[in-house]
């Protein structure tokens, strides 16, 4: 049976093309529910409310005066090419498009794919307008086996710059031409122009027990972070916070570094006259729960998994655990987590990696140094992880969800 939550996550995946769209999403889902668009924070706080900064989001449900805080962060942007300000390159009768390659990306997922063009343009009145043309425009075409005969036992190697360029036609409008036109605003003075796989996303398997999508991660957990805020009924502050350029080190207005979620919740304790004493000790009864996906065990690689924190697909929700504090989660935060799991009977795996193997870090370290509030790092295990087409199972965006749901309220 397909899980009841996989059409609300596969809408999710599909409209959110670029970190702008993430939060073009997360805005329709808020709105639906009720809750109100803050053009600023300088008013009264609604009781249920968001405020939106490019791709970054802040929302909120805020429960009872001077209750801790419960809030759940994800990151709205995945490792993606995007086109760059003068793209136009014509070169041996093909026309291409100069690209700039965002994060960690598999570059060779992005070979032979099907790509199409989203992003927003800002005019010269500084207004912006989101767009996503969902057609085929461009590919970055594969060397062929007879012209590279020992790829398949040497390995495939791209060079970063000039093996990246996709070609977009033969005769083709000059980029920016191309741009006014389809999104219909003249005076475009820049622009954000990221590619994406146009393919949609998918239950995949015999027995459609696994889903295959772009950007998993982290929309897997954005999608969670927004619908278990809306749906939780809790008397705590409940946030969501979906911050950009966590892929690049967090570092920016809109990143976990940057100061949204402290600025929010420095507003919420002074609307509700609390003392500096107040805040402090509202922060040491508060927890931030860090959703980002982890790695499942890899059937062709089990040498690359620590064997007795390996997490399998469909198992439930990982923990993430790093004492060198690559992710926040301590043991006062673990079972505090899994007093929450055991509360509404989601399953938990933990997560550990090798000694020898480097382990990426998430929003909740960074979250955790910024406001002095304990995090704990999770998320759902999956495949593939930064390719252009990533996988896990169907069941675990159900998991996480409730996982969020009675974080929130617990
Ligand atoms: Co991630």
């Amino acid at each position: 049976m397909v899980n009841p939550h996989i059409d609300s996550l596969f809408h999710w995946l599909d409209s959110s093309p670029t970190p702008f769209h993430v939060v073009n999403t997360a805005q329709a889902a808020l709105h639906d529910a009720g809750f109100v668009l803050h053009d600023g924070l300088s008013n009264s706080l609604a009781s249920r409310g968001y405020f939106i900064r490019d791709g970054a989001l802040v929302a909120w449900s805020l429960g009872d005066t001077h209750a801790p805080f419960r809030i759940v962060g994800a990151h709205t942007d995945s490792p993606n090419l995007r086109i760059q300000p003068n793209p136009d390159v014509v070169s041996h009768g093909w026309a291409q498009l100069g690209i700039e390659i965002y994060g960690g990306v598999l570059l060779n997922s992005w070979l032979d794919r099907d790509l199409g063009i989203a992003g927003r343009v800002v005019s010269s009145d500084g207004s912006t307008t989101l767009f996503s043309i969902n057609e085929p425009l461009a590919r970055i075409p594969q060397l062929a086996i007879h012209l590279d005969r020992e790829i398949n036992d040497r390995g495939l190697q791209l060079d970063r710059h000039q093996h990246t360029v996709p070609v977009w036609g033969v005769q083709t409008p000059v980029f920016s031409e191309w741009l006014q036109d389809v999104v219909g605003v003249t005076s475009i003075s820049a622009f954000d122009a990221h590619l994406f796989d146009i393919q949609k996303a998918a239950c995949l398997g015999v027995d459609s027990s696994l889903i295959a999508s772009a950007r998993l991660d982290n929309q897997l957990s954005c999608w969670a972070a927004i619908h278990g805020l809306i749906h939780s009924q809790s008397s705590y502050a409940c946030i969501a916070v979906l911050n950009d350029h966590e892929e690049v080190g967090s570092e920016s207005t809109t990143g976990a570094g940057g100061p949204l979620l402290d600025s929010l919740l420095a507003i919420i304790d002074s609307q509700q006259d609390a003392s500096v004493g107040q805040s402090h000790d509202r922060r040491l009864a508060s927890w931030c729960l860090s959703a980002d996906n982890a790695h499942a065990i890899h059937p062709n690689y089990r040498e690359r998994h620590e064997p007795r924190h390996a997490p399998l697909p469909n198992n439930g929700v990982a923990l993430k655990l790093n004492g060198n504090q690559r992710y926040a989660t301590s043991a006062r935060g673990a079972s505090h987590i899994r007093n929450v799991a055991e509360s509404k009977d989601v399953p938990l795996q933990t997560f550990v990696s090798r000694n020898n193997m480097p382990c990426g870090s998430t929003i909740g370290p960074i979250t955790a140094t910024r406001l002095g509030i304990d995090a704990i790092d999770v998320g759902v295990p999956q495949l593939s992880m930064h390719s252009i087409r990533e996988m896990c199972g169907a069941e675990d965006p159900g998991h996480l969800l409730n996982l969020v749901q009675a974080f929130l309220a617990f």
